[in-house]
């Protein structure tokens, strides 16, 4: 097991590049299996998610060839299971949009509960619900979901909660369904527009993604296709605000500004100065850091993966923060670390009360989850003295050579592999 070790205190200058986006990438990678040719995904972040979702694929027998660092080809034809691994699939939370893909391709699949990052309860009703719709039957036994359909037909679903995963899962089961799917309170987010950019540039015939109301008219075939991921809204506000919290002035390249929206607000009010770029954002800071009120909201609202990092930057802000979860139930246990490191945080369920202190002081940490890990790494560039983050490997899942990036903006940031309890003892 690696951790890192952070020599806070330093400013972080210079220019990064943003990878693919995860949540995009772990939707589309499943979405592959429709198709009835080779897909050649492009800008493909290497994060361990997308490691994960692509052995998933190789194990059940697609093809899966790797062309270059960040593009990769699948050819989902050899696939002759609906039964997705179980040892794999539990250890993430995309795992289940191979429901959808499956259902789809084969008219039935069987994937155990998926895993991820824990943030309070993470029900998949909505999902259920949608396949029912779709004319699919369910049966849940011994921690594995099956669903199966003679044939899928389009139908009204309208969700009860904004999701993400429901939305995303509905729209790949629907593509090939028989007639018109219309999914109503949708999620808007950027990368369920680009899994519908995917499908369509498969041939599939999906409408009105990145508003509430989406319309698919199902297709009989989908082609082979050639796609490029779009950038990772979630790494580029990562960026952001360690460069705003270090009191920075960093260039984020390959974003889509208009993604990061909600973030460049936040940051703004909270005294940083940001600049557009077509591809890029500058993020610079010289005054002092203002408090702030932040809720968090499906897009476009301010991003939930993005509320443990602005809370840390607001954990050494002038005044009180106040800071709203409005989607996870459980997304503040990171509180308890950056608390060993000097901030001041009351949590009242989905609130959190953030009394600014001058400053954060190195301390032993642990990642609690992928986004409690990129607070810590904020924490420890801010604070004084060492910080040393254990259980990186939730970090891992989502952020693309993370210290490298972060030490090519300045930041005194080393990877130290710790021997294994087998090691030590044998
Ligand atoms: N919900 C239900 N029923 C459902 C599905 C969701 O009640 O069937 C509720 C959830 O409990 C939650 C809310 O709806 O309160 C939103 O959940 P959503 O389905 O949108 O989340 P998700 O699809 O499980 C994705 C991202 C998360 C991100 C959320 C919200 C992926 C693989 N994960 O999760 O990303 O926090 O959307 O934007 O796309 C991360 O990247 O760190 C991460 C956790």
């Amino acid at each position: 097991m690696d951790k890192f070790i952070i020599n806070g205190g330093r400013p972080l200058v210079g220019e990064v590049a943003i990878s693919g986006a995860k949540n995009a990438a772990v939707a589309i990678i499943p979405a592959a299996v429709l198709s009835d040719d080779v897909c050649r995904i492009e800008n493909i972040p290497q994060i361990s998610d997308v490691t994960n979702c692509l052995r998933i694929l190789y194990e059940m027998g697609a093809s899966v060839k790797t062309v270059n660092a960040h593009t990769i080809e699948i050819d989902p034809r050899p696939i002759r299971t609906h039964i997705v691994p179980h040892e794999m699939a539990k250890k993430m939370r995309a795992s289940y949009y191979l429901l959808g893909a499956l259902l789809g391709r084969f008219g039935k699949a069987s994937v155990s509960m998926p895993g991820g990052c824990d943030l309070g309860p993470r029900p998949i009703d909505q999902h259920l619900k949608g396949f029912e719709m779709l004319g699919a039957d369910i049966a849940l036994q011994d921690g594995m979901i099956s669903v199966f359909a003679d044939r899928l037909v389009g139908n009204s679903i309208y969700l009860d909660v904004v999701s993400v995963g429901a939305t995303i899962n509905i729209m790949i089961a629907a593509a090939k369904a028989r007639g018109l799917t219309v999914i109503e309170n949708a999620a808007k987010e950027p990368h369920i527009v680009d899994l519908a950019n995917f499908l369509n540039s498969m041939g599939a015939d999906i409408r009105g993604a990145g508003t509430d109301v989406i319309k698919i008219r199902g297709v009989e075939h989908l082609k082979g296709t050639a796609y490029s991921i779009i950038p990772d809204q979630i790494e580029a506000g990562t960026f952001m605000v360690a460069a705003a919290a270090t009191g920075g002035d960093v260039l984020v390249n390959n974003v889509i500004p208009k993604h990061l929206e909600s973030i460049s607000t936040k940051l703004i009010e909270a005294g940083a100065e940001v600049i557009e770029y077509d591809e890029a954002v500058r993020v610079r800071r010289v005054g002092p850091l203002n408090k702030c009120v932040v809720k968090t909201m499906p897009h476009p609202g301010f991003p939930t993966d993005m509320q443990p990092q602005i809370s840390t930057l607001l954990s050494v802000a002038d005044g009180t923060s106040i800071v709203s979860e409005g989607v996870w139930d459980n997304r503040f246990r990171y509180t308890e670390q950056l608390a060993r490191m000097g901030a001041n945080i009351q949590v009242n369920g989905k609130v959190a009360v953030i009394q600014g202190v001058e400053k954060l002081k190195g301390a032993p940490v642990k990642a609690n989850d992928l986004r409690a890990g990129a607070a810590m790494l904020i924490a420890g560039l801010i604070a004084e003295g060492t910080t040393e983050i254990e259980d990186i490997q939730y970090i891992e899942r989502g952020y693309e050579n993370v210290e490298e990036k972060f030490r090519r903006l300045g930041a005194d940031i080393k990877r130290v592999t710790l021997p294994s309890t087998a090691a030590k003892v044998g």
